[in-house]
């Protein structure tokens, strides 16, 4: 496929209903400058140079000599068509796995062959974001940004570390609640040599301070605030298709946080339809973790629809204040998603609308017993990753999913973060483990892979083998 990327065709529009204000692809900003809402990265598609089918894309496998080639995001460059090639960052990420999953499936209660896991840890930081820091980073340099910022509980924090490492041209600092990061992702925030500022905060308080210092030292948000980082996370759903041969499957279902994947998501397969290139979306369920569950609430209780666009704010605005004068806090092992306020909020609930998706929560409990069901297949994932799996046992379980259905889970982290929490799982006697976790609701560790302890004697450890 040699096409010619064109970049005079992409803008940025504001999602607020009777807003909808338009700005040049080249403005760096994270929210409408007019009404203060979500913006979108738009293109005209009728003058894109797209593909005529999804298929065309394998042309791109055997060039992998071209960095963009080799990226599983620039490989698509022509659905996410804002920069131009000599703009693009690119650490050769995305190239990542959808492994069929008949073990996950059968915990699951799925027919063999219905399961599959898209492996996002695979990417060079460790989790999925790399996807749309690469597009952030490639959108910075393209509106000539000289520094970029971000909050996070981890993965976020050490995706923009390794990308402003190996850019060089953009300095970033990252602020991280004290306490509230992910430790393995501390570390390589800090190894990657940006400015670490620690809030005495929670992720929230972070977001809050973040946008603040965004707008007053005009430093480049890198937050999925940022329209252009939910374009790079859209190529996630073109793996999933190119794993399938490029059948839609049944259901996407995904971790719900900040809420960025799953606007991603809903974004590229309305777009996918809209260019003919599918005929129709697969269903997304976004799963969030029982003690961050605003996202659930707000859907399945107080009914926020995104309505045609005609999100009811004041009631959402409600919720929040009395989340507030609660003191409810986010609570959960799943540390990247342990978030009160999803900024994505009304992107998410149009991505709910468009694919005829819905929302589910799961417990701790049910996320660690997921967690090792998908670590002893192979790879693994962080906790937070596994509400995915756990979230499509509840639903199989309800009825709602069925059998047959064709699933994929979206394994958003590496395996490697919040390890402590995967040890004690592995480790602890039941009570100690209830003691450890119990604020949790971690009681038990029904697939648990225990240790042996022996003693330094060769026939003991022979026969500790063998048992
Ligand atoms: N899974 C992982 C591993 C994450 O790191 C995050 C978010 C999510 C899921 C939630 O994704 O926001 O798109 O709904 N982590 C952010 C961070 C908050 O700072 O690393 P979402």
């Amino acid at each position: 496929m040699a096409i010619a990327i064109r970049t005079d065709i992409a803008y940025q529009q504001c999602i607020g209903q009777g807003c909808g204000a338009r700005f040049s692809v080249e403005e760096p900003l994270f929210e409408c400058p007019k009404c203060g809402d979500l913006l979108d990265a738009r293109y005209d598609w009728s003058r894109a140079a797209l593909p005529k089918h999804l298929k065309d894309f394998e042309a791109k496998w055997a060039r992998q000599d071209d960095p963009l080639a080799f990226s599983g995001v620039w490989r698509f460059h022509e659905l996410l068509p804002f920069a131009g090639r000599e703009h693009i960052m690119t650490l050769g990420e995305g190239r990542t796995i959808l492994q069929r999953a008949d073990r996950v499936a059968a915990f699951a209660g799925l027919a063999p062959g219905r399961l599959f896991l898209q492996y996002e840890g695979l990417n060079p930081s460790g989790s999925f974001k790399d996807n749309g820091m690469t597009a952030a980073f490639s959108h910075a340099r393209l509106a000539g940004a000289t520094r970029a910022a971000c909050a996070s509980t981890g993965n976020t924090s050490a995706s923009v570390a390794l990308y402003s490492a190996v850019d060089g041209r953009v300095p970033a600092v990252v602020l991280v609640g004290s306490g509230k990061i992910a430790y393995g992702k501390l570390a390589q925030a800090l190894d990657y040599g940006v400015r670490v500022i620690q809030v005495q905060g929670d992720f929230d308080a972070c977001m809050k301070r973040v946008k603040e210092v965004a707008r007053e030292l005009k430093i480049y948000l890198m937050n999925s605030l940022n329209p252009f980082r939910l374009e790079g996370q859209k190529t996630i759903m073109y793996r999933i298709l190119e794993g399938l041969r490029w059948e839609v499957p049944d259901w996407v279902v995904v971790p719900g946080g900040n809420l960025g994947n799953s606007s991603a998501f809903g974004k590229a397969f309305q777009e996918l339809v809209e260019t003919g290139l599918i005929q129709r979306p697969p269903r997304l369920a976004v799963i969030n973790a029982a003690g961050a569950d605003t996202l659930y609430r707000l859907v399945n209780e107080e009914r926020i629809a995104w309505n045609g666009g005609r999100v009811d704010e004041g009631r959402i605005a409600a919720f929040y204040s009395q989340m507030d004068a609660e003191n409810r806090r986010a609570k959960t092992l799943a540390s990247a998603i342990e978030i009160n306020r999803p900024v994505n909020l009304k992107k998410c609930l149009r991505a709910l609308e468009w694919t005829g998706g819905l929302v589910e929560k799961v417990t701790d409990q049910e996320i660690l017993d997921a967690k090792a069901q998908v670590g002893a297949g192979g790879f693994g994932c962080e906790p937070a990753s596994a509400a995915s799996v756990a979230g499509v046992k509840k639903l199989r379980a309800a009825g709602v999913i069925g059998r047959d259905e064709r699933v994929v889970c979206v394994l958003t982290g590496h395996a490697l973060k919040d390890p402590h929490a995967t040890v004690a799982y592995h480790t602890k006697k039941e009570g100690e483990l209830a003691e450890a976790y119990g604020d949790y609701g971690i009681r038990t560790a029904a697939h648990a892979n225990r240790p042996i302890v022996v003693e330094d004697n060769l026939e003991k450890i022979i026969a500790a083998i063998q048992a």
